[in-house]
């Protein structure tokens, strides 16, 4: 067989970060228990037929495992992976030559998939269903359209707003999984594998404190351990203690529910600027100076998870443990 090859077009400053700290293998990765149970049957099926996998889809918050999972899929099948993403693929013969440099069985991860252009798009339904592409040659009356067939390969999605996904691409994945915030105990596993990997001395109660501030979110629980290390260095001997932890964490301003100064933020605004009564996310966003999709994509679903914020059909509104979190008085005394 030929040697494997993962290629990574464009360069993300997190994947050379994280890389080391990625499980290769499911057996080694940790939590998402639903989205890993089926996988190992559709991987292990698609094995023993000795066929591709069917196209899947992942989708969910930022920081969840959507690429580390695309590389578990590709090392469980023993393929290659072709990394891009929707806004890197500018025309249609951009991802002509793409899928035409696939071999058969390969994985192409398109991250943010959502962000494809409609025509860009449109050359995938074929592609994905009937593993053939539709080229147009030449220009005008002598305008030839041939079709092109392309090795079978399996196309691995990943977006943090399924909404915006349109019904043709959405409905030609086989398999479409949403993945879920990581438990305090999923992430506490995570924190105390990574350290093994980065070879940190860390106490179990220092590891708790730490998957307790990271927002269900294990990129975030790696970043913050690196963090939460040079402290530890540099300010005591080295092992990452609950005190040390709380004290790292606290300068770093990753409050207790794990939230960061631009949660709470959004949460003031929302009490100050709006006295707590329902608003829009674009109006919540337009007050703190951020762009309305990455509220709604990566500050507001751990902020709903959590209980700080509701969505009722006249807009979001801050609950009262929002105010109580932060300080304040609850909302019948308070407000301004
Ligand atoms: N590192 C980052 N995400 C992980 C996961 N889900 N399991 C194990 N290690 C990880």
């Amino acid at each position: 067989m030929a040697k494997r090859t993962i290629t990574t077009e464009f360069t993300e400053e997190d994947a050379k970060i994280e890389g080391s700290l990625r499980p290769q293998l499911l057996v080694e990765y940790i939590g998402q228990q639903k989205a890993k149970k089926n996988l190992k049957v559709y991987i292990e099926a698609a094995k023993k037929r000795g066929e591709q996998l069917d196209h899947v889809l992942f989708f969910g918050p930022p920081g969840l495992g959507k690429t580390t999972l695309a590389g578990i899929i590709a090392n469980e099948m023993g393929v290659n992976l072709k990394t891009t993403a929707g806004p890197a693929i500018e025309k249609p013969g951009d991802m002509a030559a793409i899928l035409n440099n696939l071999r058969e069985g390969d994985i192409l991860f398109i991250d943010e998939i959502h962000r494809l252009n409609r025509q860009v798009e449109e050359t995938l339904y074929p592609a994905m269903e009937d593993f053939a592409i539709d080229i147009v040659i030449g220009k005008g009356a002598t305008a030839k359209s041939i079709r092109l067939d392309l090795p079978k390969f399996t196309l691995v999605g990943a977006t943090t707003r399924a909404g915006m996904l349109t019904a043709p691409l959405r409905d030609r994945f086989g398999v479409v999984n949403r993945l879920e915030f990581y438990t305090v105990e999923e992430l506490k596993e995570i924190i105390l594998r990574s350290a093994k990997v980065l070879d940190v001395a860390i106490e179990a109660q220092g590891a708790e404190e730490l998957a307790r501030r990271s927002r269900g979110t294990p990129r975030l629980a790696n970043r913050l351990l690196k963090r939460v290390r040079d402290f530890a260095q540099v300010k005591y001997d080295g092992r990452i203690t609950k005190e040390v932890a709380e004290y790292a964490l606290d300068l770093l301003e990753v409050d207790r529910l794990g939230l960061d100064h631009i949660d709470r933020e959004i949460l003031l605004a929302m009490i100050e600027k709006f006295n707590g009564r329902p608003v829009g996310i674009e109006a919540v966003a337009t007050t703190i100076g951020e762009d309305a999709g990455t509220v709604e994509e990566v500050y507001e679903p751990y902020l709903v998870q959590n209980g700080l914020i509701v969505r009722t059909p006249r807009g979001r509104m801050v609950t009262d443990l929002a105010y109580r979190h932060l300080g304040l008085f609850g909302k019948k005394g308070g407000g301004q």
